[in-house]
């Protein structure tokens, strides 16, 4: 029985997790779309990369962090990181129960694919936990939509923009390396499956541009924003108010993490520490 909150509950905040700041692409969509949702975020940044690691340990971080929102009554839990997505939403899911609702980035972003292009062409970069996952592949076929998906692991990118490279000549070539790939060489359409990519959508565009090629670029945040304010909707668990400004944590805290940050939310942001382990 499908329980979660009911709408006495409505105004608990939205818990948001990814494994560092790449999720605040995610959370600056929510926080535009719904100004009167609070936001919980928690980047767990101690365990980052997440596109590296094994499903194993990506299950018992998303646990952790899932523990975490819910002690702070989140009525709906966003996994803002493809990789953990990949590795745990079904977990996630089956484990908070009726504790809070929980939404992925893959499962929205598939529904709109196969509404936007069916019978196309379409590409995928992300992380080597997300491609080789296969979830993306599979929850396309499913829709049967006669989308021939072709993906691409890119492992640098999310560490390299983590650091702070974007829209300059370091990521610039970067993309170009790896979109230089002969299995992108078909695509009309390109997802960006790693919360992290947003950031160089410029850079990305700029090659497609470059080499004459109209490619449109699927930005997963605002479709993921759209899905959840359909839920809140549909639920009548709409905020009505905004009564406490949003609150940020990390694992593990770092200047250079606070000063992108700002960069990623667009607003200024107060990194709290909370040691997952501890
Ligand atoms: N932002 C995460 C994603 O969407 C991955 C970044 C990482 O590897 O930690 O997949």
């Amino acid at each position: 029985m499908e329980m979660f909150f009911s709408s006495e509950n409505r105004s608990a905040p939205i818990g948001v997790f990814d494994s560092g700041i790449g999720g605040m692409t995610v959370a600056k969509a929510i926080s535009e779309l719904l100004p009167q949702e609070r936001l919980i975020y928690f980047g767990d940044t101690a365990h980052l990369p997440y596109g590296e690691k094994s499903t194993a340990a990506l299950q018992a971080y998303v646990i952790k962090s899932i523990d975490f929102l819910l002690s702070h009554g989140c009525k709906v839990i966003v996994i803002a990181c493809n990789s953990a997505s990949a590795a745990a939403a079904e977990l996630a899911r089956a484990y908070t129960g009726s504790r809070a609702k929980v939404i992925d980035v893959i499962t929205p972003m598939v529904e709109w694919v196969a509404k936007a292009f069916p019978n196309r062409e379409v590409g995928l970069i992300g992380t080597r936990q997300t491609v080789h996952s296969q979830v993306y592949q599979r929850q396309i076929a499913q829709k049967q939509a006669g989308i021939a998906l072709h993906a691409l692991a890119t492992p640098l990118l999310a560490s390299l923009i983590e650091e702070g490279f974007f829209n300059d000549q370091v990521s610039k070539e970067v993309v170009k390396s790896y979109l230089s790939d002969p299995i992108l060489a078909p695509i009309q359409a390109l997802i960006l499956a790693c919360t992290h990519y947003p950031l160089i959508k410029n850079d990305i565009a700029a090659f497609f541009e470059k080499q004459g090629r109209e490619v449109v670029l699927i930005d997963g945040s605002m479709i993921v924003a759209e899905s959840l304010k359909a839920y809140l909707t549909e639920e009548a668990l709409l905020s009505s108010e905004k009564t406490e400004a949003d609150a940020f944590y990390v694992s593990d805290f770092t200047q250079s993490f606070q000063a992108t940050t700002q960069i990623f939310f667009g607003k200024e942001v107060k990194l709290a520490l909370f040691r997952l382990w501890e």
